[in-house]
């Protein structure tokens, strides 16, 4: 049974029936679908445009399908056009008649967007307390590793040691800016589109703050051509989703980089590793490639809903049914990412002593010898040069920058000093970092005080 026949006296070719079908994607909104339409019939009762009767029969039915669906006692028809004329035609078998009059005052165009945004909402809470469970592992790792030396990379070339801790908590915070704009988005997400029937709004009295208020939206779209239309709101969350995903996909790779024999900074556990079916000694990095490559479909969700949007005239187009392709992708390759990443962190082993030995000898510390020269008067573009001579030199001699004497430093310049040498040490190079978010261990646990008051 198709929802509009009445015009039609042809049937709908089977191949475009199967083309433009799209219930094995959205049969995911039946749960949403069942709540939109329970909200708009009690509306539509309490504005008496609806029988108490009639709302009564719908409403039950309503019921009753979403416990068929729930225990597996009915299934959808794979070959309908939608779920939500799935979820009616049910209806119209349950309770006959009646079923009939649950459409006054809206459309599919408004009804399909209420449903993808209920959908949303929920699982953005997921995702937002998946994330808070990554930031607590976060946290709980940086407590113990204030002191542990790592070394600290630009271009990936050593470039000042820092502690584990801080390398970790710098995740931590990225992962804060995603949780707040998952946050931010909610509003918009929560606008409702419902009321606005085709397009243009309905005759009927309906009460839309009324459905809003049943349905926990914050707001009731104020233009109902706009809201038949808008997906900004999956628009904007499969960029915020890129964002998350692109997060992930760095941690990933440093944790692949950091688990080879070369780094041997971590030790994934076998639990989230794979092995090789030739080569019996290897363990491989798998889950966390599997995260870094599954960007790409985050990405892909992002660029395929901005194009399937660029160019569409208002208001409806049935061009945007593929919204839901794009989002789902990208929800369902979110949700084990982030989980599975926790799980990765939560059961690693960290090397702190490899890291530590990575750091000794790798002239981390030339900054800091040469910070003490421009504390001692000399330009700092000065004490850059004296120093850099002093790299080279130790290179050359293959001597440790931290292992010089205080006589052979005297014999570079004569400003240095007993104080100078010992500046060179690597965890006195790290205690000397202790400017507001700096890597000394001091301000590393003010940091951490800061993450526990931000996630509560
Ligand atoms: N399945 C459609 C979608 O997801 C529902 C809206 C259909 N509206 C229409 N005018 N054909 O977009």
């Amino acid at each position: 049974m198709a929802l509009w026949g009445g015009r039609f006296s042809q049937e709908t070719d089977q191949l475009m029936a199967r083309f433009s079908s799209s219930i094995d994607v959205d049969q995911k909104l039946w749960q949403a679908d069942i709540r939109g339409s329970s909200a708009h019939v009690r509306m539509l009762v309490s504005q008496k445009i609806l029988t108490a009767a009639d709302g009564d029969k719908i409403l039950a039915g309503l019921n009753e399908i979403a416990e068929e669906i729930r225990s597996g006692a009915w299934t959808f028809n794979p070959a309908a056009e939608d779920v939500h004329g799935e979820i009616e035609r049910r209806l119209f078998e349950k309770i006959g008649e009646p079923a009939k009059r649950m459409h006054m005052a809206r459309s599919r165009n408004d009804q399909v967007s209420t449903a993808t945004r209920i959908y949303l909402n929920e699982k953005l809470n997921g995702l937002m307390t998946d994330i808070r469970e990554l930031q607590k592992t976060l946290v709980a790792l940086a407590e113990v590793h204030t002191h542990s030396l790592l070394p600290g990379m630009t271009h990936l070339q050593h470039a000042q040691p820092v502690s584990l801790a801080h390398h970790l908590l710098a995740y931590f915070w990225m992962l804060q800016r995603d949780y707040d704009r998952l946050a931010d988005s909610r509003p918009r997400i929560m606008t409702l589109p419902l009321g606005s029937a085709a397009l243009a709004g309905t005759g009927f009295p309906i009460d839309r703050q009324k459905v809003a208020a049943e349905l926990g939206f914050e707001n009731v779209a104020a233009n109902s051509l706009d809201a038949v239309s808008d997906r900004d709101f999956v628009v904007e969350f499969l960029a915020n989703g890129s964002l998350i995903a692109m997060h992930l996909s760095r941690f990933c790779e440093e944790l692949i980089l950091w688990s080879t024999p070369e780094f041997g900074f971590v030790e994934l556990s076998d639990a989230v590793t794979t092995g090789s079916s030739i080569m019996p000694q290897k363990k491989n990095p798998d889950g966390a490639e599997l995260i870094r490559g599954r960007t790409g479909r985050v990405y892909g969700a992002l660029i395929g809903a901005l194009t399937m949007m660029k160019g569409l005239p208002l208001s409806y187009n049935r061009d945007m049914q593929e919204d839901k392709i794009h989002l789902f992708a990208a929800l369902e390759t979110l949700e084990p990412s982030l989980k599975l990443m926790n799980l990765m962190l939560q059961s690693a082993e960290w090397k702190t002593e490899r890291m530590a030995a990575a750091v000794s000898g790798d002239f981390s510390n030339a900054t800091d010898l040469a910070d003490d020269l421009a504390a001692k008067g000399m330009s700092f573009r000065q004490a850059h040069e004296v120093v850099g001579e002093l790299v080279k030199f130790c290179l050359k001699q293959n001597l440790k920058l931290e292992d010089l004497t205080v006589a052979q430093l005297k014999k570079h310049n004569s400003l240095f000093d007993q104080v100078s040498q010992q500046k060179l040490a690597h965890t006195q190079v790290l205690k000397a970092r202790k400017s507001e978010g700096g890597t000394a261990p001091d301000a590393v646990l003010v940091q951490i005080a800061r993450a526990k008051a931000v996630i509560g």
